[in-house]
């Protein structure tokens, strides 16, 4: 069997898509390694977000190049392919800074590796650039016939962005707003119950976009897909992100108030607290009217936890805008965040914007962020020490304990070692995949520890 090697980088959309690589080039004779060296096939499935992303994807790319030359192995050269969002955005760019890679493929045709991967063989020296946009819709010609037992799945039920923020490459790398089918999608969740998931987690650029035409004048919103995939009795989690603040429906909020198995948890980014900042970006709302989508969710679902994306240093930031940010941090108190220095993006409006911030400045602006979406974050966690929550236990760590996820979507590590009660190590043998009761014992920035509550193994 031949050997793939595929390094997956940027959001789990990309480490999706990278999954469904990896099953559509098991039926052309490619099973998995975690050794670069000793594959026929090395596939970097690429992030182009920030410039960082990229430069990491040149770097490891001159690095393969080295290791391939240096190589004594009598095998043949493997065959080197760039997938993902910077193979969309600078494909011609890749061919000329590395040309010995063979194949460039986008987000949107990477079903076309195994046709491509033949011809790789057959015109030695031709370099084989696939990023159109297709007609059909890669969903349909993907292979999700796999067996591996997977607890937490990710599954991609919307791509690409039509509100192209002033700041983002997405519009351009993923395409056009594109919503999957709701026949497409329940075949996906049909098979992954199969073989053992769980919990699915719902990915898009925008997930509450995503929509359906059920009857002539009827839609399917995301809160409607999210019933329907509830009704598979062995789902017993399912989460969903991002979320766009304009795309909060009504639907979706009555589904957190009513569904059970739908988690108590919103990723949604704000990226800054200045209204200034916010037209700027294009985001199209005012820091207010966020506000006011958070208090509604809050009416709905009151224990729900709220996450942001943060962009510090956007072109003529001032102290005063840094400061709104901040003020409104302390304000919703978010439950965790992502926040980022503003990468100026080739070919993004924003990048040829005046009043580009210093390096200096984002940087130190960066910490004062995150120093308070730490505090906010650590005094999250700890409210729940000594209370009971369901944790679903996904797998066992590198120091061989149990970890898994709360409602809230923090990390739960069991502190199994000073329980030797038989019915708790019996109990132990077979948690994976079941959601049970843990007291919270410690609270930490990214984590929490706890035990089975006694009601779990009783
Ligand atoms: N669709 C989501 C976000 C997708 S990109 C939304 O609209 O919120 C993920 C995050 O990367 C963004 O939320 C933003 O915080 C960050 N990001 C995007 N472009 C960036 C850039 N040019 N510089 C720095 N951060 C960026
Ligand atoms: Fe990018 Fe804005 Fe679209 Fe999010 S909504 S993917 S930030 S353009
Ligand atoms: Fe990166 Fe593309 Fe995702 S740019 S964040 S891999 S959509």
């Amino acid at each position: 069997m031949k050997k793939l090697f595929i390094k997956t980088y940027g959001c789990q959309m990309n480490f999706y898509d990278s999954e469904q690589i990896s099953n559509l080039l098991s039926s052309s004779g490619y099973s998995m390694t975690e050794n670069s060296s000793e594959a026929d096939l090395i596939l970097l499935n690429t992030c182009h977000i920030r410039d960082k992303a990229v430069e990491k994807t040149f770097s490891d790319l001159g690095r393969i190049k080295k290791s391939i030359d240096q190589s004594d192995n009598k095998k043949s050269k493997p065959i080197v392919a760039v997938a993902g969002c910077v193979a969309q955005a600078q494909g011609e760019e890749i061919i000329k800074r590395s040309p010995w890679v063979d194949i460039v493929v986008g987000p949107q045709s990477y079903t076309d590796l195994p046709s491509l991967i033949s011809k790789v063989k057959k015109v030695e020296k031709k370099k084989l650039i696939n990023i159109d946009l297709p007609t059909i819709p890669k969903f349909d010609l993907l292979n999700h016939n796999i067996n591996e037992k997977k607890i937490s799945s990710f599954l991609t039920i919307q791509e690409g962005c039509d509100k192209f923020c002033s700041f983002c490459v997405v519009p351009y790398t993923r395409g056009p707003e594109f919503s999957r089918s709701t026949n497409s999608i329940m075949m996906e969740v049909g098979k992954l119950v199969k073989r053992g998931t769980r919990e699915i987690i719902l990915l898009g650029q925008n997930v509450n976009a995503w929509n359906c035409q059920s009857t002539e004048n009827s839609f399917f919103s995301l809160g409607d897909l999210i019933d329907e995939i509830s009704k598979f009795e062995e789902i017993i989690s399912i989460r969903y992100t991002t979320s766009h603040p304009l795309d909060m429906d009504l639907k979706l909020l009555e589904t957190h108030q009513t569904n059970k198995k739908l988690m108590p948890y919103l990723h949604l980014p704000i990226q800054s607290g200045s209204d200034k900042i916010l037209s700027k970006m294009n985001r199209k709302h005012t820091v207010e009217e966020y506000l006011k989508i958070i208090d509604k969710v809050k009416k709905y679902k009151p224990d729900i936890a709220i996450s942001s994306d943060f962009i510090v240093g956007f072109p003529g930031e001032t102290e005063h805008d840094h400061k709104k940010t901040i003020q409104l941090i302390n304000q919703v108190k978010f439950a965790s965040s992502y926040s980022f220095k503003y990468s100026p993006r080739p070919g993004t409006p924003s990048a040829s914007f005046e009043k580009q911030v210093d390096e200096k400045i984002k940087n130190t602006r960066l910490q004062e962020l995150q120093y308070e979406l730490k505090k906010h974050q650590l005094a999250f966690n700890q409210k729940f020490v000594n209370s009971k929550i369901g944790v679903l236990i996904l797998e066992k760590n590198k120091k061989d304990q149990y970890v898994g996820k709360s409602p809230y979507n923090q990390t739960v590590i069991l502190d199994e070692k000073v329980n030797t009660n038989q019915k708790y190590l019996n109990k132990m043998k077979h948690v994976i995949g079941q959601k049970l009761e843990v007291t919270i014992t410690r609270a930490f920035q990214n984590s929490l520890e706890g035990r089975l509550s006694s009601e779990s193994f009783s």
